[in-house]
């Protein structure tokens, strides 16, 4: 699988250490991708650490390709070098329940792994999920040594890297802060998923410049433009789920499919937070409901002949506590255990009260905000959080690493809520992600 054009740093005199990446480094569900530093001229000349770092980045990469159709499984990317240190093979993770990016890149290269060097943007799975440990198969391979950007979270599927040492292979993992730091990132929906049993939860909207979601008549549509509006279905497509709360359903009558011109997108499943079930049977998502499941997170206190018509309808419809609103720990914690494929991560789109609520509760890991160049007004207006507030500006949640993009006439604000809670008990999830482990 060798690049047209690719330069073997193995044989310059000065390595560039990292390449604009080929593959887009997909922002929509994770904080996006910053390009590494690169230490200051002279630059050095390719001692191993330089190299290592190049092909983690290399690996880091790849594993960009798989994002949305893995989930929830990591996004993995691997590189394999012959024994003379050129490129012999690479590969990524695809599709859940496929080939791990270990394998792939493993097969690619052939015989030339043997003696090579294998870097992968996570530690090899030791686990039988549903495809066999890699760890057996890069001992199959006989390649000489095995360098990691990141520990796996998993508690299950850890472990690769002291069976690969055990087997006297030597192996490297997360020795480069860096490209560990960049690779946790890239798969933040994973670790949260494995380490606090939540999917990663991105609140977006779209808004004005003086920041109103809707006018004071609850007109929303539309505050963007084309292109950002085209950028949400891309989002959508690279999403587990997607949820909104019922007021917007009621006021907008969402769809809430993907639809892409140029591709088939993934239409995620379709969220509804809805106390007292009251989703119209005519609705758009309703009269959908058979090309996508749709949920409604209902709670006990739904009338029982409300919830049987949904359910008639090809609707699901679950209770997330006594009421009187849907608990959304319980609703999150279940889609992170969902079958067949657990939730990693969740875009919200909801109207201000749901943003409020996933806010206060501490539970939302990410913004994603469309700007539009417009001044609408209306001290009535709804604003993306509504709810009680914080009363102090010392309380407000910082968002950081803050980046703007233009998107036709729009900006996109995309930043990480730094003090995202880390949502209670553990409740790792494990069964459900076991396809890579
Ligand atoms: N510009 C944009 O990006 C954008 C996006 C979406 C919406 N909007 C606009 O926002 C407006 C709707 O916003 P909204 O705040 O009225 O509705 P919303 O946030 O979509 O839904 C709020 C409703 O969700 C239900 N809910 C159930 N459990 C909840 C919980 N734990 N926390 C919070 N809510 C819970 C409640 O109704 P029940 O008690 O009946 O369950 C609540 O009233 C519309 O005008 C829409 O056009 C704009």
């Amino acid at each position: 699988m060798e690049e047209a054009g690719e330069k073997d740093p193995g044989k310059q005199t000065s390595v560039r250490l990292f390449r604009e990446p080929s593959t887009s480094l997909r922002s929509a569900v994770v904080p996006a991708l910053e390009k590494p530093r690169v230490p200051s001229s002279p630059a050095p000349a390719p001692g191993r650490a330089d190299l290592d770092r190049h092909w983690l980045g290399r690996a880091i990469e790849l594993a960009e390709a798989g994002r949305g159709r893995v989930e929830p499984n990591p996004v993995v990317g691997a590189v394999v070098l012959d024994r003379e240190g050129r490129k012999a093979g690479e590969g990524w993770h695809a599709a859940f329940g496929g080939p791990h990016a270990e394998v792939i890149a493993l097969r690619a290269a052939g015989p030339r792994a043997r003696g090579g060097t294998l870097y992968v943007s996570l530690e090899p799975c030791a686990h039988q999920g549903k495809t066999p440990p890699c760890t057996g198969a890069i001992l199959e391979a006989g390649v000489a040594r095995v360098v990691a950007a990141l520990a796996d979270p998993n508690p299950v599927a850890g472990g690769g890297a002291a069976i690969l040492a055990r087997a006297g292979i030597p192996t490297e993992v997360g020795v480069h802060p860096d490209e560990a730091a960049l690779a946790r990132r890239q798969n933040a929906p994973f670790v949260k998923l494995v380490t606090r049993g939540l999917p990663f939860v991105t609140l977006k909207w779209a808004m004005t410049l003086d920041g109103k979601i809707a006018s004071v008549a609850g007109d929303s549509r539309f505050i963007s433009g084309e292109a950002a509006r085209r950028r949400v279905h891309e989002m959508r497509d690279l999403t587990c789920a997607v949820l909104s709360g019922i007021g917007t359903v009621l006021a907008d009558d969402p769809w809430l499919t993907t639809r892409l011109d140029d591709r088939d997108g993934r239409t995620a499943l379709r969220v509804v937070i809805d106390s007292s079930a009251r989703l119209p049977l005519g609705s758009r998502l309703v009269s959908t409901a058979a090309l996508g499941p749709v949920l409604v997170a209902t709670t006990l206190a739904a009338p029982e002949e409300r919830v049987a018509a949904l359910r008639a309808r090809g609707v699901l419809v679950e209770p997330f506590g006594p009421g009187p609103e849907v608990d959304l720990e319980a609703l999150l914690r279940a889609l992170a255990r969902r079958p067949p494929r657990a939730v990693a991560n969740l875009l919200v789109e909801g109207g201000g009260r749901v943003h409020a609520a996933f806010v206060e509760a501490g539970l939302a890991d990410r913004v994603a905000v469309f700007v539009a160049p417009k001044l609408l007004g209306g001290a009535e207006a709804m604003t993306p959080v509504e709810g009680r507030g914080f009363a102090r500006l010392a309380e407000a949640l910082k968002v950081a690493s803050l980046r703007a993009t233009p998107v036709g006439e729009d900006w996109l604000l995309e930043g990480e809520i730094e003090s995202a809670s880390p949502g209670g008990e553990g409740g790792l999830c494990t069964t459900e992600v076991d396809s890579r482990r």
